[in-house]
């Protein structure tokens, strides 16, 4: 199932958006770097974008490897996309890279801060190869840029099991 029920009660593409580690920090941590705005005031403006584009988001937050490897299978039959900022785990997580490829869904990359732009580490994202691409560098914006590239990508694609899907996960639309 890749759509919800939308307030509206329309049937809306659901777009997931993935919060990782120290992001429920966002607003008092490094503002300099990630801004003052908080994980909350995002979301809030992701709702309300979501419901100009005709889209249903839901967001999620964890500081726990497993629990974004499970909301990310749990997306796998639930949502159209992935909007993903997966913090630290960026840099070193193959599980939630795995996860990614599994759930077969089209997946965007967010990043506040223009990691090319920090220390060497940062450069190395274990998801920017399996993404549809990747926003970084634009602060809490980025994640409204993120929300209206996936529901572009979703219009311009068929929900699964409508179209069928391709062995091993179609991750670009066709
Ligand atoms: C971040 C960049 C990561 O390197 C860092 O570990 C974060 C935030 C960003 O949004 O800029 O936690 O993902």
């Amino acid at each position: 199932m890749a759509k919800v029920e939308d307030s509206g009660s329309r049937w809306a593409a659901a777009v997931w958006v993935i919060n990782g580690p120290n992001l429920n920090l966002l607003g008092r941590r490094e503002p300099a770097l990630y801004g003052r705005s908080s994980l909350a005031e995002i979301n809030r403006r992701l709702e309300r974008l979501a419901a100009d584009l005709g889209v249903a988001v839901e967001t999620f937050q964890s500081n726990h490897e497993g629990e974004l490897v499970d909301r990310i299978q749990e997306a796998a039959s639930r949502a159209s996309a992935i909007i993903i900022n997966a913090g630290a785990y960026t840099h070193t997580s193959v599980a939630v890279r795995d996860a990614l490829v599994a759930s077969g869904l089209p997946v965007i990359e967010v990043h506040l801060s223009n990691l090319h732009a920090r220390e060497d580490f940062r450069h190395r994202s274990f998801i920017a190869d399996v993404a549809i691409g990747q926003i970084v560098g634009f602060g809490p914006e980025g994640y409204e840029l993120a929300l209206r590239a996936a529901a572009s990508l979703i219009k311009k694609r068929p929900a699964r099991g409508e179209s069928g899907r391709r062995p091993g996960g179609a991750r670009r639309p066709r």
